[in-house]
């Protein structure tokens, strides 16, 4: 039987454990990792996938992107693409840092617990992979999106960057602290807490008497956690009179479709799964 072949194309040094593990859960027989990929050097590994195995066997082969910058991550994927032609392609999913897949768990739960339409969604640090792609799902639900950065000026280059990609500018708000975060949330109705692991954000005094707050989600799962108030195994509770969820009450969801998108990467040559098709994918597990 021909082995599951899965490379996984990180844009960091070293490659990703996780992606790893997660890729071996989701049905890859083997996965070869390469670290410090980029749109110069991966032309000649993506020739390495394409090359290699007949039309009947290519779809055993398969190409996964990570690593903790999204823009670098966008470019490899891009030029992985360009790198296809005819039937001399195989499949390919981008998850930088888990950002499609984390941020698709954690839009999919909000928008089951209630309308995402027409709100006001703030996602606080959402200037890394999993703060670009939740504004980009919350965009997809029609919300109305900003996002935050301890500097504005790295807020308005990633919402640059998301424009470039989704079509869309979410407003970019420079806050430096919590008490700052506390101002931005201010009249949202849906905060979203995308900050780099065990960073706190926003203090629980800050959400919980917030009139116009519903629903909070927190990717954070190391404490300290993003949102105080809010336990990471909190999934669709509420806290405040507010809906809550946590990181490992969105973890589940995330492992689940994670493994899901890897798995279907064998099922054809031809997938491509990145951030509409695996949002997608969450609202049908969610
Ligand atoms: N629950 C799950 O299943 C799951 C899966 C994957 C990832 N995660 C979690 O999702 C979160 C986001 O992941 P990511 O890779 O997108 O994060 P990241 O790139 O490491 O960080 C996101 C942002 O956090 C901000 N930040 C960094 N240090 C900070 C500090 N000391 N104070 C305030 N803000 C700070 C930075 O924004 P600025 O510099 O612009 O302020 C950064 O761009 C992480 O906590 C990660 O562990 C959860």
């Amino acid at each position: 039987m021909t082995k599951k072949l899965l490379f996984l194309f990180d844009t960091d040094p070293v490659p990703s454990v996780f992606d790893t593990v997660v890729g071996y859960d989701g049905g890859a027989d083997h996965i070869i990792g390469y670290g410090g990929v980029d749109t110069k050097n991966v032309g000649a590994l993506v020739d390495g996938c394409i090359y290699t195995r007949g039309p009947k066997e290519k779809q055993f082969t398969a190409i996964f992107v990570g690593g903790g910058s999204m823009v670098a991550g966008e470019a490899v994927f891009k030029a992985v693409k360009k790198r296809f032609f005819s039937n001399f392609r195989v499949s390919a999913m981008l998850d930088s840092n888990g950002s499609n897949t984390t941020a698709a768990a954690g839009v999919a739960l909000l928008a089951k617990a209630g309308a995402l339409k027409g709100k006001k969604a703030v996602v606080l640090a959402g200037t890394g992979p999993v703060g670009m792609r939740a504004a980009a799902m919350l965009n997809i639900e029609g919300a109305e999106v900003a996002i935050t950065s301890r500097d504005k000026a790295r807020a308005e280059e990633a919402a640059k960057a998301i424009q470039e990609r989704f079509g869309f500018t979410p407003t970019a708000i420079g806050a430096a602290d919590n008490v700052a975060r506390a101002a931005a949330v201010k009249g949202a109705q849906i905060v979203f807490a995308a900050g780099a692991i065990g960073v706190p954000l926003l203090d629980e005094k800050d959400w919980q008497d917030n009139p116009t707050i519903e629903m909070l989600a927190d990717c954070n799962a190391q404490p300290p956690l993003g949102l105080g108030g809010v336990e990471a195994t909190d999934k669709a509770r509420e806290r405040h009179g507010k809906i809550v969820i946590g990181a490992l009450g969105l973890g589940g969801l995330k492992l689940k479709l994670h493994r899901e998108c890897v798995g279907k990467l064998f099922e054809s040559a031809d997938q491509v799964f990145d951030c509409e098709n695996i949002y997608a994918q969450a609202k049908v597990l969610a």
